[in-house]
């Protein structure tokens, strides 16, 4: 390995990209108090701002054990365009002054392209956590938003083995990826005892594995009131059986403010503010069923073994069907929900774990031993020779943060 130092931009935009990123951050400090380390990471953790609420951001910023950023971009809400395009004027600042040697994006949010893009311009090399993931749908902003990411970097870290597959398909070289499991998992292993001790169960008055928790904001589910009154006779439908907790994404607080109103039984019906990462933890550890349409909760919901239905008409996370707990049904076939969730409430459940391979609360280590190994070749190319000839601190600028 090359003696010396790699800057590396570390960026993040909305909520998920936090608890997939905080792993990494800790393993690069870890690393460099180890023993024989000779190479030194110095990271500058970048926020573009695009969840800047305090219940989207900072409560789960802190939960997750993540630094005061460097950087905070303040783009906020927008259209797609414009909060992309936000994100790529004032990203592109950031890596003009800092000038590093390779940038890591997470996930699939607008935040994460927008960062990509600005290095493909750049000709800074890029690192994409999570890459590989497809659900064939390219209505879906994030399926577009993976699809060109994957193709901007140069470093691409798979949770599964199809997220490889996928990859190769598409024409990557096989020897840009590097499988290292699932740094959202690391995060949750790491809050779960925080998690046990987190009083949100008897703050809200629910009973281990007598609650439903409900996760839904896709705009395909919330944005209009077709989707939001389909929604108000399913989860009625369901809060006959058990009572139902619903944290409330912002994209959905408008609607379901109405819904709210409309509810045949307030009382089996709690919607509340979005959770804090532990709090979160603990309602999904905690419930006899998950519904969602969140990507990483699909993950969460297999390694805690709590069954899920995810009311998505596909998903780029087929590995949690065939290993996990996860059961896709389309929020367009609310009778199949219905029968779907009949089943599972009737069967007796095991609530055991279903983890794939490298699902193991390690994969940030991977993912930074990955990084140091790509540093350190011929493959790495121009890095790899600007790495070799420098030992020095990342320079850190004041800049106003959260
Ligand atoms: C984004 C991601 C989605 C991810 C989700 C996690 C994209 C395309 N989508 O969706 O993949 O699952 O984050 O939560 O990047 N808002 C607030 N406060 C905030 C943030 C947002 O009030 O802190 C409101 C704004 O009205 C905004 C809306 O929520 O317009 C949607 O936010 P946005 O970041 O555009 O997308 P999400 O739906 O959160």
């Amino acid at each position: 390995m090359s003696a010396g130092s790699l800057r590396v931009i570390v960026v993040v935009g909305a909520r998920p990209n936090f608890v997939k990123v905080a792993p990494i951050v800790r393993a690069m400090a870890a690393w460099n108090v180890s023993d024989g380390a000779r190479l030194r990471f110095c990271p500058v953790l970048v926020h573009t701002g695009q969840h800047y609420d305090p219940a989207m951001s900072s409560l789960v910023w802190d939960d997750v054990g993540l630094p005061e950023p460097d950087y905070f971009l303040g783009v906020g809400s927008g259209s797609h365009a414009e909060q992309t395009a936000a994100v790529m004027v004032e990203f592109e600042k950031v890596l003009r002054e800092e000038q590093p040697h390779l940038v890591v994006v997470v996930g699939d949010v607008n935040s994460t392209l927008a960062a990509a893009l600005v290095c493909a311009m750049e000709g800074v090399p890029v690192a994409h956590v999570e890459a590989g993931l497809r659900s064939g749908d390219r209505t879906m902003p994030e399926e577009v938003n993976r699809l060109l990411t994957d193709h901007l970097s140069d470093l691409l870290f798979t949770t599964c083995p199809d997220g490889d597959a996928n990859l190769v398909a598409e024409g990557i070289p096989q020897d840009r990826l590097r499988r290292v499991g699932n740094t959202m998992i690391d995060s949750l292993e790491r809050c779960r005892d925080a998690a046990l001790r987190s009083p949100i169960l008897d703050d809200l008055g629910l009973a281990p594995r007598r609650y439903c928790l409900v996760t839904l904001h896709r705009p395909a589910n919330v944005d209009d009131d077709v989707g939001l009154d389909r929604l108000e006779g399913f989860l009625g439908w369901v809060s006959a059986s058990l009572p139902v907790v619903y944290p409330v994404h912002p994209r959905a607080r408008v609607g379901l403010g109405r819904l709210a109103t409309k509810r045949a039984d307030p009382l089996r019906l709690l919607l509340v503010d979005p959770a804090g990462y532990v709090d979160f933890v603990r309602l999904m550890s905690m419930a006899r069923l998950v519904l969602t349409d969140s990507g990483g909760v699909q993950e969460e919901t297999s390694v805690l073994g709590v069954p899920c239905v995810t009311l998505r008409s596909s998903t780029e996370r087929p590995v949690t069907i065939a290993e996990g707990t996860n059961h896709l049904v389309s929020a367009d076939d609310l009778d199949l929900a219905r029968r779907v969730v009949r089943e599972i409430l009737d069967e007796k459940p095991d609530y055991a774990s279903r983890r794939p391979a490298l699902w193991d609360g390690h994969a940030g280590v991977r993912v930074v031993e990955a990084i140091a190994e790509w540093a350190s070749t011929a493959g790495a190319g121009k890095t790899a020779a600007v790495v070799a000839g420098e030992d020095q601190e990342a320079k850190k600028h004041a800049r106003p943060v959260r």
